[in-house]
């Protein structure tokens, strides 16, 4: 018997209530760690190869499912250096870098077909293809306490409760204007999170229901072509987003030929990740392409809060941290 609705008295939060997602067809969990998770509970995998440019949060769900692990190479263009032939068992984990490598995920599923598992966290459009497993992260492009959708190779049924326990102080407080506060707690609600298998907060999903997303990709595809028209010359990557096939990015990432410190940016209200820290922290030699990424790659904002006034103070503050 399913328990009664409290009736009356005060009132929630007052959101508009829809049933509409951009993913549904997909299984909503908790993060992308639950995704993956669930995943390996399924596959029972003997090894799973995955890339050495990526974060630690990635390799909790292997840790606590025991399961052994090798790290790849990428090359200049973040596709695989080398493809491993997988043994009996073996599973390969891409990620869709920046959101920008769908054409390559073709080849990849070309290649690997239900043994290639995609990392869409930095693809949040992404739908299934109905031959890999593939999962994304919510946190990393709306303004959500959690969420990630599982896409499986087949129809499958999961149903878990919804998790509860989210932190979504720091997306209130820095509504509110209180930026310092809000990072603070910001950093509490991300440490708090585990690959525990739950389904997505209602907070969530409600939130994202009223998102909308056609407005949300177009944003981050003008904003990307605002920074490549200034950067193209400079930027050792090259990227294109002309076409569908293209993806929609997650940030403009621009890697220079020399390291900017982080705090000349910040200095000027402009906030820019490092992705990865922990690859400088895993004392594993042969992954220099991979920690200069890490060190000189920068990811800059491009997401649908901004338009072009907003990039362009990034594009001109650069250029001056960049002026000899
Ligand atoms: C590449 C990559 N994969 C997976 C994850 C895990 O996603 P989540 O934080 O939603 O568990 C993250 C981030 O933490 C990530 O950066």
């Amino acid at each position: 018997m399913t328990e009664q609705k409290p009736i009356g008295g005060f009132f929630e939060l007052e959101v508009p209530r829809s049933q509409h997602s951009f993913h549904p067809r997909a299984i909503a969990l908790t993060n992308g760690r639950a995704c993956l998770n669930l995943i390996l509970q399924q596959l029972q995998p003997q090894k799973i190869w995955l890339p050495f440019y990526t974060c630690d949060a990635l390799l909790q769900p292997l840790l606590l499912n025991q399961i052994s692990y090798e790290f790849y190479s990428i090359n200049p263009a973040l596709e695989l250096a080398r493809s491993p032939a997988l043994g009996a068992g073996e599973y390969l984990i891409y990620i869709n870098y920046f959101g920008l490598k769908t054409r390559y995920v073709e080849q990849l599923t070309a290649l690997y077909g239900g043994r290639l598992i995609l990392d869409n966290t930095q693809a949040f459009f992404e739908r299934g293809n109905g031959k890999n497993w593939a999962f994304n992260s919510a946190r990393k492009f709306f303004g959500v306490p959690d969420g990630g959708y599982l896409y499986t190779p087949e129809s499958s049924v999961f149903d878990y409760p919804s998790n509860t326990k989210i932190g979504y102080q720091h997306l209130v407080d820095r509504l509110l204007g209180k930026q310092p506060q809000a990072y603070a707690e910001f950093v509490t609600a991300e440490a708090a999170l585990t690959c525990e298998i739950q389904g997505m907060s209602l907070l969530s999903q409600t939130l994202l229901s009223t998102v909308d997303y056609k407005a949300v990709i177009q944003k981050r595809r003008e904003n990307f072509q605002t920074y490549h028209a200034a950067f193209q010359a400079l930027n050792q990557l090259n990227w294109q987003v002309e076409g569908q096939q293209d993806g929609v990015p997650f940030y403009y990432p621009l890697l220079l030929d020399r390291t900017i410190e982080r705090r000349s940016l910040y200095q000027n209200q402009i906030f820019v990740p490092t992705l990865w820290q922990d690859t400088l922290n895993r004392g594993i030699d042969g992954f220099q392409f991979e920690q200069k990424l890490t060190q000189q790659l920068l990811p800059l904002p491009l997401d649908h809060r901004y338009s072009t006034p907003e990039i362009n103070i990034v594009i001109r503050t650069l250029q001056n941290i960049l002026q000899p």
